[in-house]
């Protein structure tokens, strides 16, 4: 892509106000509405989406650590949908499961106690076997927990401090979208980034400090980010500061970051040594070539497929002097960090492609089974096995996990926070620990490449006393 290529300013989702309620007392309440509507994606016709309240990216709910938010979802659509928000400690009657229908013509009111640290979420539809069709159709947006505690760093903040969902799609020549619900092998791979739901925008920025909360929030696609300055040839460095689920102890230093589907990482980049109308692009190095086998079992061919590689998102175009008073501190956060000699408890869970579908522990998902029950407040660790040869992005409900080792490794610095969403390499192993708090009942743990999690590779875990 050509720098012109970069013509739409970026869109920043607008905040959800919350209502004005006799509940607003002890908790937030909101109100969205599950509709279609159009989104401005790319210059000429709007794209038609499904979005809350008609529009995409969904309105940005910001929350408290600790001060409750109620979110009722009216489903003003033909589809039944359920909600699910990504990374919360939630009952699990406000978590979304996959057949806790809001069927058309109704309404759900989900409760979530933003009982934990401060961090960078995401709502999103999570209807048992057509969750990536809904999400790629528009049913996503950020939910942020906003942390005193976090405040007091003097992070960036307020207009420094953007949400970036990163997707993949691929358009249609009047500006649809094109979506291939048989891609089951690699997931369904588009062919255009498209960034807050804007095909490659530019955002301009001030010669200072910004903190980017990056969401891969594609269907299956994975990116390794990198800063490029026009005229250099190094790499932009900048810090990595939170991961799914929150500031990481000290900041992380590094010019390259890669991200599963379903993943974040906040990041600090510093543009203050750009001369101001320089161009600096995000850009992508991960390859969607690679195959084998189960991507060929699998139908990656079979449509949709892994599509071509997309090698920049967006721009980031240096615009003005300005000074700068935020900091990074050595020191962000103290956080949970279970060891291995913690655990009283283990169990295993494999990946795997079996019969012409995906699974784990050989089993695909039935909403009425329990296929794990786990301890509440007992500290566990679970090793996911990939049997095939694709990287599963693993993610688990209810609570935050650390991951212990990846192939038998430490894991990188900014993997060593508090993880919802973990990429288990193709025929590898990671272990996680983690200890399941603050609610009983039955959870979904999955693939987060949502053909992958549509084709059933997902179980269900029943938290008990
Ligand atoms: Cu982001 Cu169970 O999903
Ligand atoms: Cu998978």
């Amino acid at each position: 892509l050509e720098d012109r290529d970069f013509a739409t300013p970026l869109v920043v989702p607008a905040t959800l106000t919350p209502l004005a309620t006799a509940a607003a007392a002890d908790a937030d309440a909101y109100h969205l509405t599950i509709k279609p509507g159009t989104a401005q994606m790319k210059p000429g016709r709007a794209t038609p989406i499904v979005g809350f309240n008609g529009i995409f990216p969904g309105p940005t709910i910001i929350a408290t650590r600790g001060r409750p938010t109620q979110v009722t979802q009216t489903n003003a659509w033909n589809e039944r949908v359920t909600v699910h928000n990504h990374g919360h400690k939630v009952a699990a009657e406000s978590d979304g499961h996959p057949v806790d229908y809001i069927t058309p013509g109704t309404s759900k009111v989900y409760t979530y106690p933003n009982d934990q640290p401060g961090g960078t979420f995401w709502y999103h539809d999570h209807t048992m076997d057509v969750t990536g069709r809904h999400v790629y159709g528009g049913l996503a947006g950020f939910y942020i927990i906003h942390d005193p505690a976090e405040d007091a760093l003097n992070l960036p903040s307020g207009a420094y401090d953007v949400p970036l969902l990163l997707q993949d799609k691929t358009f249609n020549a009047n500006n649809t979208t094109v979506f291939d619900e048989r891609a089951i092998g690699a997931g369904f791979h588009g062919d255009t980034a498209v960034v807050n739901g804007v095909v490659n925008p530019f955002h301009e920025v001030a010669t200072r400090k910004y903190r980017f909360r990056l969401l891969n929030g594609a269907n299956a696609r994975e990116w390794q980010l990198r800063f490029l300055v026009a005229g250099s040839s190094t790499p932009l460095p900048f810090k990595v500061i939170a991961s799914d689920g929150g500031l990481l102890a000290a900041p992380v230093n590094t010019t390259t970051l890669s991200m599963a589907p379903g993943e974040r990482y906040d990041i600090v980049v510093d543009f203050a040594n750009i001369p101001v109308n320089t161009r600096v692009t995000m850009a992508n190095t991960a390859s969607s070539q690679s195959r084998d086998d189960d991507d060929r079992r699998g139908g990656g061919g079979g449509g949709g497929g892994r599509g071509r590689d997309i090698p920049s998102l967006m721009q980031f175009v240096v615009a003005r002097q300005e000074a700068d008073t935020s900091t990074v501190p050595a020191k962000l956060a103290n956080i949970t960090r279970y060891k291995e000699t913690d655990a009283k408890s283990r169990a295993n869970v494999s990946l795997s492609f079996n019969n012409g579908d995906w699974g784990m522990n050989g089993r695909s998902y039935d909403p009425g089974r329990i296929d794990l029950t786990s301890k509440l407040d007992t500290v566990t660790i679970w090793t996911l096995k990939n049997d095939s040869g694709l990287m599963h992005p693993f993610h688990k409900h209810l609570v935050e996990f650390n991951v212990l080792d990846i192939n038998g490794q430490p894991p990188p610095p900014e993997m060593r926070g508090l993880k919802d969403t973990v990429a288990v390499p193709g025929r590898g192993t990671a272990r996680i620990i983690f200890k399941n708090e603050g609610f009983t009942g039955t959870y979904v743990f999955h693939c987060h490449k949502l053909e992958h999690e549509d084709h059933r590779m997902m179980l269900q875990e029943g938290v008990t006393r």
